[in-house]
């Protein structure tokens, strides 16, 4: 007999943002990504977090590779993003993060320090980061909450 292990895998991807928010559609936009993924992910056994500024989208997802899989490529047909490319995939042993946390990179003294720490510019702009730096930034911006607009969807309960 053949047993198939699908171990646990994080994908983190980025993409340019086509939206035009103002801060009332931002917040809006941030509500329905986190209703979104408490409905459809929590089932899925997907976690993560998407972090994002006027020019892009950067998001971490964790879980069952086919899962991954097939979000992803959900994903790729709303029209409030384009261009993604994939930063790194791959198994992982354990979570980076426990829930989904949406967050708004905006520029502050604070947030900007964080930038210089994962990338050569104090501001978000995955173009010139890797993968890991990525990851670094998103977990250090969302367990700090340093950043505006920073909400969780809490999923611990469902993993
Ligand atoms: C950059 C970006 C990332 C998104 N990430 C997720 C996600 O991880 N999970 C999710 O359910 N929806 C996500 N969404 C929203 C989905 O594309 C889509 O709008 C949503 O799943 C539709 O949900 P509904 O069928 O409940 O209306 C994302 C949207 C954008 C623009």
């Amino acid at each position: 007999m053949i047993t198939l292990v699908i171990s646990l895998h994080r994908l983190i991807f980025y993409s340019r943002n086509e939206e035009k928010f103002t801060s009332e559609s931002m917040k809006a936009f941030v509500r329905g990504v986190l209703e979104s993924c408490s409905k459809h992910d929590r089932e899925g056994g997907l976690t993560g977090a998407l972090l994002f500024n006027e020019k892009y989208f950067v998001q971490v997802m964790e879980g069952a590779p086919t899962t991954l899989s097939a979000k992803l490529w959900e994903l790729a047909t709303d029209k409030r993003h384009s261009t993604m490319v994939i930063m790194g995939a791959g198994a992982v042993c354990r979570r980076a993060f426990l829930s989904w946390s949406v967050g708004y990179a905006g520029r502050s003294t604070e947030l900007d320090g964080l930038y210089m720490r994962y990338s050569p510019r104090p501001m978000l702009d995955p173009t010139v980061m890797t993968a890991d730096s990525a990851l670094g930034l998103m977990e250090d911006f969302m367990r700090a909450e340093v950043g505006q607009f920073v909400r969780h969807a809490d999923a611990r309960s469902q993993l």
